[in-house]
């Protein structure tokens, strides 16, 4: 195995760390010799970038937020000249402006590499065929992935998202040996699977690599028993390179190996901003460290996680990710996220995995509804049960009264990416 694996893989802690703190000042000094917005952030903090002595000294930078990307829309965050960017993704926010980001020919090419790299994390090898269903266009998913099965010398199937149909045929004609889809994607497709009464245990899919949102073990068992396949994590964010800045590896699945050569990760109290220890949970916060045409330093994800030390590789892990800060729900002081719900809903024997949390307003106070997709086989006393023990274990577990509603098999919208999990109610008076 080893003989596979990249130089950076193989490196000790103490070179990786020499590595990380040269790549460091190098982004540092590029950062604010060419990016207004951090020269202005460092002045006004009075640091310079030689004052990054250790990897420790990071921790005195200013942090950069989503909002920073959106107020200098579209190149304001761009380190190289226009025509140097050779490729531009961006991020669909919810509200306005979306996040822009930029890769110049060398920055593709550690993307391809970080992919590859990823790919060969999870099991697959040159010669496989990959399947790739992340949608193709501004989100990086699609492009991400393809441009890493390719480097790493499989066989690229540029499904896309959509058309589900066609997407089971495809599966079937062409024998994929991997998969790369969102989790809730792939819940969609065992739907398909089923409805052509073709038996997705009996596929030639041997692996999925999952990510762009967050799913849960409970999530991975299921995947793993319906189709018989291994399940690993990918994360990644546009802002700070798209898809393969962590992959989980399929011989140890116990979370993800952060890239460290390229990525930089702190993890810090959401509320104060401090540097919290490798084993706390908080927000997870990157600084790339070879980016060319567009350098982060200490961005905000928003993703809560812990750092971990590693196992299958020398670099640390990633737990998976728990949810966004700004998924979070709080309902009557108690902090919720979707992938608690989750856990719950697939662990209750006569619904499916789909779901959708409801937020509405009941007089002034938050009231949730959990949605779930009763079984086809499910009877009306099944239905019943299965609502109260999801009520209970929400109750239990969680700490907080929710509305429970069963609906019919199918009702429920159907993810093609990534899946809106919350919809809230509260805003427009209907709740
Ligand atoms: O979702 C990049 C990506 C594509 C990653 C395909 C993996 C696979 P954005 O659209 O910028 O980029 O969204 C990034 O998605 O901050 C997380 O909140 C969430 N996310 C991505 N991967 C995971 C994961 C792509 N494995 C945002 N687990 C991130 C949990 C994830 N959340």
């Amino acid at each position: 195995m080893t003989a596979m694996l990249d130089a950076a893989e193989q490196l000790s802690r103490a070179d990786l760390e020499a590595l990380q703190l040269e790549r460091l000042r190098t982004t540092l000094r590029h950062a604010y010799e060419n990016v207004p917005f951090y020269r202005a952030a460092f002045d006004a903090a009075g640091l310079r970038p030689e004052d990054c002595r250790t990897l420790a000294d990071l921790a005195r930078f200013p942090f950069t937020a989503k909002a920073d990307l959106r107020d200098n829309y579209p190149f304001g965050m761009f380190a190289v000249p226009e025509a140097d960017v050779r490729r531009i993704h961006a991020s669909s926010g919810t509200t306005g402006r979306p996040t822009v980001v930029g890769y110049t020919e060398r920055d593709l090419d550690t993307w391809a590499d970080v992919v590859a790299r990823s790919i060969r994390a999870a099991g697959g090898r040159p010669g496989h065929k990959v399947h790739v269903a992340y949608g193709y266009g501004l989100f990086t998913g699609g492009l991400g992935a393809h441009y890493g099965a390719e480097r790493l010398g499989c066989t690229v199937i540029p499904a896309s998202g959509g058309m589900t149909a066609r997407q089971v045929q495809l599966i079937q004609d062409f024998r994929p040996e991997i998969i790369m889809i969102t989790p809730s994607y792939m819940l969609t497709l065992l739907d398909e699977f089923e409805r052509q009464g073709v038996d997705p245990r009996t596929t030639s899919l041997k692996v999925g690599i999952f990510g762009a949102e967050p799913w849960t073990e409970a999530m991975r068992r299921e995947i793993e028993d319906r189709f018989a396949i291994d399940a690993v994590d990918i994360y990644g964010l546009s802002e700070v390179m798209g898809p393969g800045v962590a992959q989980e590896c399929v011989e140890t699945k116990d979370g993800l190996h952060i890239w460290e050569d390229h990525f930089y990760p702190e993890v810090v109290d959401p509320f104060t901003g401090e540097v919290l220890p490798d084993g706390e949970e908080g927000e997870l916060v990157f600084t790339s460290l070879t980016k060319e045409a567009m350098p982060v330093i200490r961005y905000r994800t928003r993703d809560l996680t812990r750092l971990l030390p590693g196992t299958a590789r020398n670099f640390r892990r990633m737990e998976k990710v728990t949810g966004r800060s700004d998924d979070m729900v709080i309902l009557r002081g108690v902090n919720l996220f979707p992938t608690q719900i989750e856990e719950i809903v697939l662990r209750t024997p006569a619904v499916a995995p789909h779901f959708q949390l409801l937020l509405t307003r009941q007089g002034r106070l938050d009231a949730l509804t959990v949605r779930a997709e009763a079984r086809a086989d499910a009877t009306v006393a099944d239905r019943e049960k299965a609502a109260a023990a999801i009520a209970a274990a929400v109750k239990e577990g969680v700490g907080v009264s929710v509305g429970v509603e069963i609906v019919d098999p199918e009702s429920l919208e159907r993810s093609v990416g990534k899946i809106r999990r919350i919809v809230d109610l509260r805003e427009s008076g209907t709740g």
